[in-house]
């Protein structure tokens, strides 16, 4: 089993579990991985995932061993790595609870996440230019318009590492915490947007996610057109009318009966 599957009420933690490895993501991970979460992503009591790994190794990267005797024709017919496009199309809410290394793939899962919370002991890098190769899963665009070109050319061209304090001051990580708390932490704070109504959390991905592809103008009416959306679902009403009331709001997402 490369993957452990937790609840913890509308929060799904998912760690990675090829510790001898430093959780390398191999193919057969790959398919465990997006399989499990393709399948939770259509249930609307699943508010949000995390993602994690152990103190030592979040991922070391895409595995070495796996891919170092394929030829071209392999890696392409196969299009090796293409199926990690499901992971980064999940809709549901995903945190990446990042401690010890999160190196080449790694470092790229984290990425598709939609947040990244790093413990103290936390390592990032694109080290592949060391192996002969580039990133491959996405890491030399996604990097780039997280971190900036400059920084991300540093990273990608030397393949050195930053620390947690350095990847919070390059925006890759939003909030630090010590090893021992990340992941209670990160379940804390899965649980407050699992609480949420899930149309409006999948809702407000797609449109932060949009504004990396849409100019301004057409971002901003993109957005505006899933607002006024949102008042097409009960929980619009629901959140609306529990704040006049001085109340909790009580969320039913997907599973509310009328549009
Ligand atoms: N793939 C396969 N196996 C890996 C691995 C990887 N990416 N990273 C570590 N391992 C294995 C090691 O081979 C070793 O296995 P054995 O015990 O069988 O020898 C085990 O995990 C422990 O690793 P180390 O002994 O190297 O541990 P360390 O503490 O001395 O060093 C490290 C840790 C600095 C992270 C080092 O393991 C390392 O540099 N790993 C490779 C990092 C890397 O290059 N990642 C990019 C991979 S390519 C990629 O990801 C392409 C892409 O864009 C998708």
């Amino acid at each position: 089993m490369n993957i452990i599957k937790k609840y913890y009420g509308g929060v799904v933690v998912l760690q990675l579990n090829r510790p001898k490895a430093l959780n390398a993501l191999n193919t057969e991970v790959m398919h465990e991985l997006v399989d499990i979460m393709q399948e939770l992503d259509k249930d609307s009591k699943v508010g949000c995932f995390v993602i994690t790994g152990n103190k030592k190794a979040f991922a070391a990267g895409a595995d070495i061993k796996e891919m170092s005797d394929k030829s071209y024709l392999q890696m392409l017919g196969e299009d090796f790595f293409a199926g990690w496009e499901a992971f980064a199309k999940i809709r549901t809410p995903k945190i990446a609870a990042v401690s010890g290394y999160a190196l080449g793939g790694g470092c790229e899962l984290a990425m598709m996440c939609d947040m990244i919370f790093a413990s103290e002991n936390a390592k990032f890098g694109q080290p592949e230019i060391k192996l002969g190769v580039i990133p491959g899963i996405g890491g030399s665009q996604r990097l780039t318009k997280i971190v900036g070109r400059i920084k991300a050319m540093d990273m990608i061209l030397t393949g050195k590492f930053i620390n947690a304090n350095e990847a919070m001051q390059s925006g890759l990580v939003s909030r630090i915490f010590t090893t021992e708390e990340l992941l209670e932490k990160a379940i804390e704070v899965a649980t407050t947007i699992s609480s949420y109504s899930k149309v409006s959390t999948m809702i407000a991905k797609e449109v932060v996610n949009r504004s990396e592809e849409l100019g301004l103008q057409e971002g901003v009416l993109f957005e505006r057109r899933m607002f006024h959306s949102l008042f097409a679902t009960s929980d619009q009403k629901e959140g609306m009318q529990a704040f006049t009331q001085k109340r909790t709001p009580n969320f039913g997402g997907f599973n509310n009966k009328i549009n």
